[in-house]
């Protein structure tokens, strides 16, 4: 595996699994990785966590940093939320993520 890049494992609504390779140096989240890999995420309102249609359960037992207020507010409005939602547009890739594994939340819309 080149420097800089993490594989992270996605299920999907369909409950199938996809391995993406997350490259941890441009910046992106993990809501932009899942549509660069055309997965059903909508990120309407491109990564502001306002619209929580990126929103996904973390299944891993990774240490993400602490949601925001703003995401924090998001998830209160968001249907089927559980402990473990998080907004994905909220997650930054980043080296210490590798090998996380997420699963899509049922769409609320
Ligand atoms: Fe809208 Fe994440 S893309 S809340």
């Amino acid at each position: 595996m080149p420097e800089h890049v993490i594989t992270i494992t996605v299920i999907d609504r369909e409950n199938h699994t996809h391995c993406l390779e997350a490259p941890t140096d441009m910046g992106l989240s993990l809501m932009e990785l899942c549509k660069s890999y055309g997965l059903p995420v909508k990120g309407t309102c491109g990564g502001m966590a306002l619209c929580s249609t990126c929103h996904v359960y973390v299944l891993s037992e990774h240490e993400l940093p602490p949601p925001s207020d703003d995401e924090l507010a998001a998830l209160d409005s968001a249907f089927f939320v559980k402990t473990n939602s998080r907004l994905s547009c909220q997650i930054r890739l980043r080296d210490e993520l590798e090998g996380l594994r997420v699963e899509l939340a049922p769409e609320s819309e």
